[in-house]
């Protein structure tokens, strides 16, 4: 039976995904990188400093250990910012509905996202209240694709994998729901969670009764 919902933020609550990718482009312009969508899109449920890495690999560039970590500062000061203008009306289409069907059905919710701004995210959402407890970018120290903190959120909303439904919007995402033994549903294109066992191209689709409908036997 299915007790519990883990989401992901970046891109399933919030279109936070541009915001990263913004960000990313405009460090890469600065420093003379190449950057694009299909590269950011490999970049999605990443840590900032896997992301910066994977940056430098696809360029051929290598620095010093300081300056990365430099530059990936350099690279959340200009996310940090973007949040600025966020307010309560910027859920992507269908968020909202869903995690407040949840809370009335009772289900258990918590957050299981890569980003050590979750936190200032869900805030200036006013959604912290949604979620019984918040998994970020500090919780564990290995991000997706290993499953650690989808286990770790599983564990503090005291259920078994096997009891909690995952929504992921990036490929290491569900690669990291299934790894660790959790259904899956994947917000996006094919070629990106096609690999979920459920997939919406957009959360506005991913209603309770879609997901109730298409997991029969779990609910
Ligand atoms: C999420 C996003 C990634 C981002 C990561 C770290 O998983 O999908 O694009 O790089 O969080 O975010 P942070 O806010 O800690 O830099
Ligand atoms: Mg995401």
């Amino acid at each position: 039976m299915i007790k519990g919902f883990i989401f992901d933020l970046d891109g399933v609550i919030t279109d936070t995904a541009e915001l990263h990718f913004a960000a990313w482009k405009e460090l890469s312009d600065a420093m003379g990188w190449q950057f694009d969508r299909e590269l950011n899109d490999s970049l999605r449920g990443i840590s900032r400093m896997d992301s910066i890495k994977a940056i430098m690999d696809h360029n051929k560039v290598d620095l010093e250990p300081g300056q990365v970590g430099e530059l990936a500062e350099r690279k959340n000061k200009i996310y940090v910012d973007s949040l600025e203008g966020m307010t309560e009306q910027d859920y992507l289409p269908g968020a909202r509905e869903l995690l407040t069907h949840l809370r009335n059905e009772g289900f258990a919710v918590a957050l299981g996202s890569s980003s050590k701004n979750a936190v200032k995210v869900l805030q200036r959402l006013n959604a912290i209240r949604y979620f019984d407890f918040i998994g970020d970018g500090n919780t564990v120290a290995k991000s997706k694709p290993a499953p650690d903190i989808f286990l770790y959120a599983a564990q503090q909303l005291k259920l078994p994998a096997d009891q909690c439904l995952v929504i992921e919007d990036a490929e290491k995402g569900i690669d990291a729901a299934r790894a660790g033994g959790f259904h899956c549903v994947g917000i996006g294109p094919e070629e990106r969670v096609g690999h979920a066992d459920l997939r919406f191209d957009s959360m506005g689709e991913a209603t309770l009764f879609e997901v109730k409908s298409h997991f029969k036997d779990l609910f």
